[in-house]
């Protein structure tokens, strides 16, 4: 993934290699699934959703998404999310959904209230980045709680 303000809210930047490897192993593992968002005029993949620390013992995943910056703001995030949702709580069955976010990611905050998930608590000085200490805001979303 090769845009800097997406990676800004992620680990680090993959080169397309690494990123196809990383697709697969993701695809064959159980503990993740990874749903990409595709353009339907080009076909081409712009963004992804994941289904992250999949706990079918707790019925419980984390959810986490991205999507190339040229597209924002344009509903695409938030009606993947929604699909993706709707697939975890009634084909999955699963009860709970986590997310956690860098407190400085307004933008990924609001998208996660949109979509219907409350916020929680906050793991203080939960990132460490450039020498700071930021907290990570906990959301969650219970499958009651999912409008569909
Ligand atoms: C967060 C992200 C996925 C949002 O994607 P998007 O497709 O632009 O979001 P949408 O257009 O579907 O927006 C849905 C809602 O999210 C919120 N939102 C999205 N971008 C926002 C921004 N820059 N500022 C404030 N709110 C924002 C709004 O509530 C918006 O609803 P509205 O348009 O009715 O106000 C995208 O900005 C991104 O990929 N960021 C970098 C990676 C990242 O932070 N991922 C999350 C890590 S957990």
């Amino acid at each position: 993934m090769k845009d800097k303000e997406v990676n800004k809210w992620f680990g680090g930047s993959l080169n397309l290699k690494e990123e196809k490897k990383f697709i697969k192993k993701t695809n064959k593992s159980k503990e993740k699934m990874l749903f990409g968002i595709e353009l339907p005029e080009t076909k081409k993949i712009i963004g992804i959703v994941s289904l992250i620390d999949m706990d079918y013992k707790n019925k419980q995943a984390g959810l986490l998404s991205w999507l190339g910056n040229k597209y924002w703001r344009k509903g695409f995030s938030f009606e993947a999310k929604r699909i993706v949702l709707n697939y975890a709580f009634n084909k999955l069955k699963l009860h709970r959904l986590h997310a956690e976010v860098d407190e400085r990611n307004t933008a990924s905050m609001k998208l996660l209230e949109k979509v219907g998930f409350k916020k929680e608590g906050i793991k203080r000085d939960a990132i460490f980045k450039n020498g700071k200490y930021y907290d990570e805001t906990i959301f969650g979303l219970l499958k009651k709680d999912f409008k569909k």
